[in-house]
């Protein structure tokens, strides 16, 4: 059987992981318990996540031409990442993302996007056949604006179903990225940012995403945590939940949920059993350190994740 297939389109950082007792206030010095650094950036997880389920995966991406670069294709290549448009720039340094992970397991994210910035419509345009042969196209939002909208106007064009992760959000984004949005994909936080509405209760949730519907997104789907995550189309709305586990790195958990959906979405299953299946893959990915480190291999999941 073909495998399923899919494009992501976004940023590689290299995370620098503190776990520390709680987050630092402003202008203080905290001792950290313990560090991890691993491979990370929005996009690369969500192409690593689909990958470790078994999809056939390429990433259209910039790295800087350093030892973080250098390492994150390798890594690519170990996960079964196809690279052929995962470019290489002497003009600026990988991507990096210092973070704090406290007790429970919360985290707080710089991101110094770097060569990331630097991916260029041109290269999105030679990366048209792959996008083309996907079933899914994913996005986020830490590479520039024109770049990914430049990605979605191709994936339309060419009949590819997309799934938007606006990450992190932006208050003011174009109403294109709506429009051309099959699944629109926000946590709550990123939820309120973007319509300037609450997000805390799933009533709050649901007439949020209900504003970003009226924006022009297809479908919304609404991460939230150890709730699990809502389904909002125009006549339907549920919440798909999720079994309670212990946290202790909640870092790249959307990731693992997008990735995952991507998958089971690009294998054709429907959308809630999709989410289902995504909410499962996030929970497990929180009970362990690291960001892409976190997500589970196929071999390691119930098997009646595949039927
Ligand atoms: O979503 C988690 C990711 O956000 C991290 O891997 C970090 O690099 C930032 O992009």
């Amino acid at each position: 059987m073909d495998r399923p297939k899919i494009c992501v389109i976004g940023a590689c950082n290299l995370d620098l992981i503190s776990y520390v007792p709680r987050l630092p206030r402003m202008g203080e010095t905290l001792h950290g318990d313990r560090f991890h650094m691993g491979f990370g950036g929005k996009g690369a997880n969500q192409a690593v996540m689909a990958a470790k389920l078994g999809g056939e995966v390429a990433m259209v991406s910039k790295l800087g031409r350093d030892i973080f670069g250098e390492n994150t294709a390798e890594n690519f290549k170990a996960m079964g990442v196809d690279i052929t448009h995962v470019h290489f720039t002497e003009q600026a340094f990988s991507g990096v993302a210092p973070i704090a992970v406290d007790r429970e397991g919360k985290n707080s994210i710089i991101i110094v996007t770097g060569a990331n910035d630097l991916l260029t419509t041109e290269e999105i345009e030679d990366a048209r056949p792959v996008i083309a042969g996907s079933s899914v196209l994913v996005f986020q939002l830490e590479i520039p604006l024109e770049i990914t909208l430049a990605a979605l106007r191709i994936a339309r064009q060419e009949g590819v179903s997309t799934i938007f992760n606006p990450a992190p959000a932006r208050n003011k984004l174009p109403d294109e990225f709506y429009q051309l949005s099959d699944i629109f994909c926000p946590n709550e936080s990123e939820t309120e940012i973007l319509t300037g509405m609450p997000a805390g209760t799933i009533k709050e949730a649901e007439a949020a995403a209900r504003v970003i519907l009226e924006r022009g997104a297809r479908t919304v789907i609404l991460t939230l945590g150890e709730r699990g995550s809502l389904l909002v189309l125009d006549n339907e709305t549920s919440l798909v939940p999720v079994k309670q586990v212990r946290a202790v790195d909640t870092t790249g958990a959307g990731d693992a949920f997008v990735g995952s959906l991507a998958y089971f979405m690009a294998e054709g299953k429907p959308l809630a059993e999709s989410m289902k299946r995504a909410n499962q893959i996030a929970a497990l990915s929180v009970q362990a350190s690291g960001t892409q480190t976190s997500f589970p291999l196929r071999e390691d999941l119930p098997p009646e994740l595949f039927v």
